[in-house]
């Protein structure tokens, strides 16, 4: 059966996860954002790919980095973009998402890009499309509930690969709420895609979803062994607005075992990077000196995200 991400030529038709997209896709997508990342040191930061379309950012949930990253991305590509103010649009009345998609679609969107606390929001959007015939507009997941954030995946493969080059040579442990994270879920299919060889969680066992193993995934419930000659840390911030009862004792407590402290990081290699999406909670995931620390490479995420969706943009409906 096709992918249904993918037209019928085994183009991107949209994006809504990275689980199930071929390895030559997630690639070319990191090859094209590679030449983007010079976009931003010109003095003029605009090319033309996608002048004359509109894209339309529909965030129902809150972002900084995700949001205006989109933003940016899409106004370099010399697109019009709209941002929908959800809190005074027509949903805050009642409106279903659906009718909302409809109305944007009658003033010639090209693009929607969907953040929504609904997992499986954006799908429901591109098959809403797909039965009206609407072929030419493309969806993007902006993260949708625990399900995926494909374009935070993509990011981290595109900070992975710049600073370490080689998927195949790689130890990465992911730390911290597995079970209520769509980043982790987007970076665990595109790690196990770009084929790195021993992929570890690191968690309490009330924040790991069951039958993770199957993932090809190593469980670690202790710090110290998780971490120990890892090459890539990618710390996960504890998700309480997804939290249902007390799955964990308090901050203070968390930050005592799973914090990524100084200490816990000298188990890793010694040039191991350290990774986060954000937003950050200083002092209980992880310890200032480790954000603001030589390893980090938190910010040059940010950055490469810039890159990384001008390519994904450019690739669903460039010239
Ligand atoms: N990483 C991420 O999705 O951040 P925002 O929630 O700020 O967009």
């Amino acid at each position: 059966m096709r992918n249904p991400q993918l037209n019928k030529n085994g183009e991107l038709q949209h994006l809504l996860t990275l689980d199930g997209l071929p390895r030559d896709v997630i690639v070319s997508i990191l090859d094209h954002a590679a030449p983007f990342t010079e976009v931003a040191e010109r003095e003029v930061k605009k090319l033309p790919l996608l002048r004359g379309k509109s894209i339309f950012n529909l965030f129902f949930e809150n972002s900084t980095r995700t949001r205006t990253t989109f933003e940016i991305a899409a106004k370099r590509l010399s697109a019009d973009v709209v941002n929908l103010n959800v809190s005074t649009s027509s949903t805050a009345k009642g409106e279903s998402l659906l009718d909302t998609i409809d109305n944007l679609c009658a003033m010639h969107a090209d693009m929607f890009v969907v953040r929504h606390a609904a997992s499986g929001a954006p799908v429901l959007i591109a098959k809403h499309l797909q039965a009206a015939g609407r072929d030419h507009i493309h969806v993007v997941n902006a993260g949708d509930g625990r399900h995926a954030h494909p374009t935070q995946g993509l990011l981290d493969m595109y900070t992975i690969r710049h600073y370490k080059h080689d998927f195949t040579q790689l130890t990465v442990a992911i730390v911290g709420d597995v079970l209520h994270s769509r980043v982790a879920r987007s970076q665990i299919a595109a790690l196990n895609t770009l084929g790195v060889p021993e992929l570890r969680v690191i968690a309490p066992k009330t924040l790991l979803p069951a039958e993770i193993e199957k993932l090809g995934i190593r469980v670690f419930h202790d710090m110290s062994e998780g971490l120990k000659d890892v090459d890539v840390v990618m710390m996960l911030r504890l998700q309480n607005e997804r939290m249902s009862g007390a799955l964990l004792p308090t901050p203070q407590e968390y930050y005592k075992v799973w914090g990524l402290t100084e200490e816990k990081l000298a188990l890793a290699k010694s040039d191991a990077i350290v990774m986060h999406p954000g937003p950050m909670n200083r002092g209980v995931e992880i310890d200032s000196a480790v954000a603001d620390g030589s390893q980090a490479v938190i910010l040059p995420q940010v950055t490469f995200g810039i890159a990384v969706r001008m390519a994904v943009m450019s690739m669903l409906a460039g010239q």
